[in-house]
């Protein structure tokens, strides 16, 4: 909410002005209810006072008083309030109140007395958003974003109406969105990324690091509960296929869990351990994964780079469900095949791509690649791992549907190493 700053200082201040700016004084320090009343006072001295009753309408919003607060706002307005901020308070309010048409006007009418409101472009869209029309949503968060470029919000909130537009049938129109996004932002970690699949242009040889970093650190307090949800599947299905090549673990290996997530692989790591590291691009990640007492070392770093730093480091090297974040798979496995010793194990799963495709890999409007089980098992081979199990299953469910991928066991020969 846009408030009003009143600026006369005089010791002859008119009472009205000095009721509502104590009035202001108690709204910033959060005391809503005494504000309100205080503007209401000054308002019955001096009922011209256009800012204070845009300042009341955002008290009694804190109130929850909707019917009142758009009230006061159009007071405000009436009163001569006429640089769009009393318009923009205003229109927010009907959104919030599901007065959609109401809000729609008024938001034009704030963004026509003040065109480089971000807050008024960005909210605009929320209401487009409101009402499904995907595509005048994205032109008002573009128009957010053209105002303020680096406005995180803004960017989520257009990466997630161009996936519905998409999803909704209009390919064609969240592409050319897709592309002006990926122009206008080519240094945004989420424009690069789901703008690319969007617009079905290539993308990074992996999501870039702040794309995945975001994305987790967001989602790492509901990870667990949603990936049950989802019936994820990945770590159980590479302990199974663990523990068929070694029924009894011995304790005695170092094994890296790559992109670790919260730990979910942990539980079936441990009893193979000598010494349990997880690495992940992802504070809030890692913190949950620490919180299980089962690692030794824990570390926030890109996997690759990790896995250069550690020749000949480890015995087993797990990795659930984060090729998903990678395009290319011949520098992840080349670094792995440097880092694990030789009779060592890579163990991790893939999304699959259908051979139909006629790509590798791709990247999926959601962010993530999949990838086909011949540019699997050539990327291995090329980076001098031989796969000894490559298993179809479903990793989980999206939107209802099932995602099946393949969980494979390679690996490094202990001849010519
Ligand atoms: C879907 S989660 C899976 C987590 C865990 N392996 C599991 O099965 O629950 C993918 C994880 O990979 C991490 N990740 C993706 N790309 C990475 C990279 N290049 N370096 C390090 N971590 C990465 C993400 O931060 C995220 O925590």
């Amino acid at each position: 909410m846009a408030g009003s700053r009143l600026s006369l200082r005089s010791r002859g201040e008119p009472p009205a002005l000095r009721l509502s700016r104590q009035a202001d004084a108690l709204a910033a320090a959060g005391d809503a209810a005494a504000a309100a009343g205080l503007y209401v006072r000054a308002l019955a001295i001096d009922p011209t006072l256009a800012g204070t009753h845009n300042n009341h309408g955002n008290a009694l919003r804190v109130l929850g008083r909707l019917d009142e607060a758009a009230a006061a706002y159009r007071a405000a307005i009436a009163r001569g309030l006429d640089e769009g901020m009393a318009h923009y308070n205003l229109a927010s309010l009907l959104r919030q109140a599901e007065r959609h048409g109401e809000a729609d006007d008024i938001f034009r009418q704030a963004l026509a007395l003040r065109p480089c409101h971000a807050e008024a472009w960005n909210n605009w869209g929320n209401l487009m958003r409101d009402l499904e029309r995907y595509g005048d949503a994205a032109m008002g968060y573009r128009h957010a974003l053209a105002l303020r470029p680096d406005w995180s919000d803004a960017h989520d909130n257009l990466g997630a109406v161009l996936y519905l537009l998409h999803e909704q049938g209009g390919e064609k129109e969240a592409a050319a969105l897709a592309r002006w996004w990926r122009r206008d932002h080519p240094m945004n970690p989420l424009a690069r990324h789901i703008g690319a699949a969007i617009a079905g242009e290539a993308a990074d040889a992996r999501a870039p690091d702040d794309y995945v970093r975001q994305t987790f650190d967001l989602f790492a307090e509901e990870f667990d509960r949603k990936l049950a949800d989802l019936d994820y599947r990945a770590p159980a299905l590479l302990a199974g296929l663990l523990s068929d090549e070694s029924p009894v673990p011995s304790g005695t290996l170092d094994v890296l869990d790559a992109g670790c997530g919260t730990g979910l692989c942990a539980a079936f790591l441990r009893p193979y351990a000598r010494h349990l590291t997880g690495v992940d691009l992802s504070e809030g990640m890692l913190e949950r994964a620490d919180a299980r007492g089962l690692y030794d070392d824990l570390q926030a770093v890109e996997l690759v780079a990790f896995l250069a730093s550690r020749p000949k480091s480890f015995d087993l090297a797990v990795a659930a469900d984060v090729f998903c974040y990678f395009g290319a798979l011949e520098d992840v496995f080349s670094a792995a095949g440097e880092a694990l010793r030789p009779g060592g194990l890579l163990v991790f799963t893939v999304e699959e791509l259908e051979p139909e495709d006629g790509r590798p890999y791709r990247v999926a409007t959601h962010g993530r690649y999949a990838h086909t089980e011949s540019y699997v098992r050539a990327a291995l081979a090329s980076a001098g791992w031989a796969p000894t199990r490559c298993d179809r299953d479903r990793l989980r469910f999206e939107s209802g549907a099932p995602v099946n991928g393949l969980a494979v066991l390679a690996e490094r020969p202990t001849r010519g190493v």
